[in-house]
Parts: structure tokens; C-alpha cells; sequence
């Protein structure tokens, strides 16, 4: 099982770590640990001990900050969001490292976010605290939470409301790994994200339930030469390394 360990002079909000879960993959000593948190004034990092290998969060990164700056039409994500009503709330039910979910919030939308990886989740929440002092003020739109998304859609779908939200109107689902040349993600964050949270073997059921409980439809990131589902898309946004397929619900 995967433990972590948090290092590093800047203080985080610890009650993040009082879920009992996540307290169960968090270890007393940095030797336990084979993923370290590592945290400073200007660095996020995660380092996987067994890889050797480290990323940096994506709000620390001089690439991501150029992203949020050229966030333009050319990319299939922000296609597919252009039209939408800003006051829309979207539900990125992959969170992942939250570079889509940011350029979601960079574009105005109020995001529901889930992540399932207990490491994950703690590594991007010391991220969002920080956003605002690292200049990325929206990362506030952002509200966040760990959990399975498909057991948030069983919430939705029994009650009515999870954690004081309505199902969202929008659904944007990027369970893929699949390594491009041009991909968003260079190849040791690949590496690390692959060996921390392993595959997405669940990824049929998750769409089926997100199209089940969404108000108005599911995005869908696919790689560009995924295989047809059902009926097909109602359209598709799509860029050189994937594209986004749009279902309305019924
Ligand atoms: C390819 S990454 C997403 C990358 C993300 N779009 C970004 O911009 O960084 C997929 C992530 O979705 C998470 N995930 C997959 N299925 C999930 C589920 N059912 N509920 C919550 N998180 C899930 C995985 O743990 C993984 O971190």
C-alpha cells in the first residue's frame, strides 16, 4: 500500500489529514513513506521514492501559469466549455493534478471536484490553500472533495444532494492515461500519477453513472482513437493528441 509523509516549512491546514481514511496512509517517519509531500515557499512537490522521480504541482509550475495564459479555443477542453453559461457548475469527476479543473475555474465556472487517491488529494489541497498567494485567486471556485465520484452519483441519485450540492449540470470525465508526444502531461508525472493511483478499470461504469445523474451533459477527454460508444457522442471537440466527446442526457 502506498504511505506518504509531508516535509516542508510551510504551514497547511490540518484538518485536511482528520479524515480517518487518509490518515491511515499517512506514516510518522519520511523512511515509511514511499511518497513525499515536500512543501516550501516556492515549491510543491511530490517525490515517489521508488520511481525517484519528483513533479511539481501545477500551480507551481512556469508551464501550467503559461496554460492558464494562452487558454484559448485551440484546446478541445476550452471548446467545449466556451458556450456553456458561466454561472454553470461543472463536475470534474477525475481531479487528478487539477490542471483542467483550474482552467475550468480560470474561465469564470464553479467546479465540483472529486479525487479518489487519498496521496493525491492531500498533495492538491495544500496546492489549492496556496493558490490565492501564488496568484491564482479562482482556485477558490474550486470545491473539492475525496471521494469516489460514482459512490458521489449513488448520493445523488438516493438523496437528492452530496455534501449540500445538487448534481452538477455539467460532467467532465479524463480517467485516460494514455501517453501523446504533445500530451498535457510530460512522461514522469505520467509515470508517478500511473503508479500512485494505478489504472482506471472502472472508467464504463463511471461515465454510465455521470450521464445517469447529470442535468445537462457529460465531456468526456477519450484518446482520439477510442472506440465508439453506444450510440456515439452528440459531438466532438477535438486536438492533435485527444478530443472531447460531448452526450447530452436524454
Ligand atoms: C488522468 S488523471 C486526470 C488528470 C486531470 N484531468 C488533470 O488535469 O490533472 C485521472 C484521475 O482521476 C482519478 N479518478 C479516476 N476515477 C475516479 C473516480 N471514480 N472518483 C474519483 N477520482 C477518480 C484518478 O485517481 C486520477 O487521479
Amino acid at each position: 500500500m502506498n504511505r506518504f509523509f509531508i516535509v516542508g516549512d510551510v504551514p497547511y491546514d490540518e484538518t485536511l489529514i482528520n479524515n480517518t481514511i487518509i490518515r491511515d496512509f499517512l506514516v510518522d517517519t519520511e523512511a515509511e513513506a514511499n511518497f513525499v509531500i515536500k512543501t516550501s515557499e516556492n515549491q510543491l512537490e511530490l517525490i515517489d521514492k521508488s520511481l525517484n522521480l519528483s513533479l511539481s504541482h501545477p500551480l507551481f509550475s512556469k508551464g501550467f501559469s503559461h496554460r492558464l495564459k494562452t487558454l484559448n479555443k485551440t484546446e478541445p477542453l476550452i471548446k467545449a466549455i466556451s458556450k456553456l453559461e458561466s454561472e454553470s457548475r461543472i463536475g470534474d469527476f477525475t481531479f487528478g493534478l487539477g490542471a483542467d479543473s483550474l482552467a475550468m475555474a480560470a474561465k469564470g465556472f464553479n467546479v465540483l471536484a472529486f479525487e479518489r487517491s487519498p496521496i493525491l488529494f492531500v498533495f492538491n489541497s495544500i496546492a489549492l490553500q496556496r493558490g490565492p498567494e501564488k496568484g491564482f485567486p479562482f482556485s477558490a471556485k474550486i470545491n473539492y472533495f475525496f471521494a469516489d465520484a460514482k459512490e458521489a452519483c449513488r448520493i445523488w441519485k438516493n438523496q437528492g444532494v452530496f455534501e449540500g450540492f445538487e448534481a452538477p449540470e455539467i460532467i467532465y470525465l479524463d480517467p485516460m492515461f494514455v501517453e501523446k508526444k504533445k500530451s498535457a502531461l510530460p512522461g514522469k508525472e505520467m509515470q508517478i500519477l500511473k503508479n500512485l493511483v494505478g489504472g482506471d478499470l472502472d472508467k464504463d461504469e463511471l461515465f454510465s453513472v455521470a450521464l445517469d445523474v447529470c442535468k445537462n451533459r457529460v465531456l468526456y477527454k477519450r484518446p482520439l482513437h477510442a472506440p465508439q460508444i453506444n450510440d456515439g457522442p452528440q459531438h466532438i471537440f477535438k486536438g492533435k493528441s485527444h478530443k472531447i466527446e460531448m452526450y447530452l442526457r436524454n
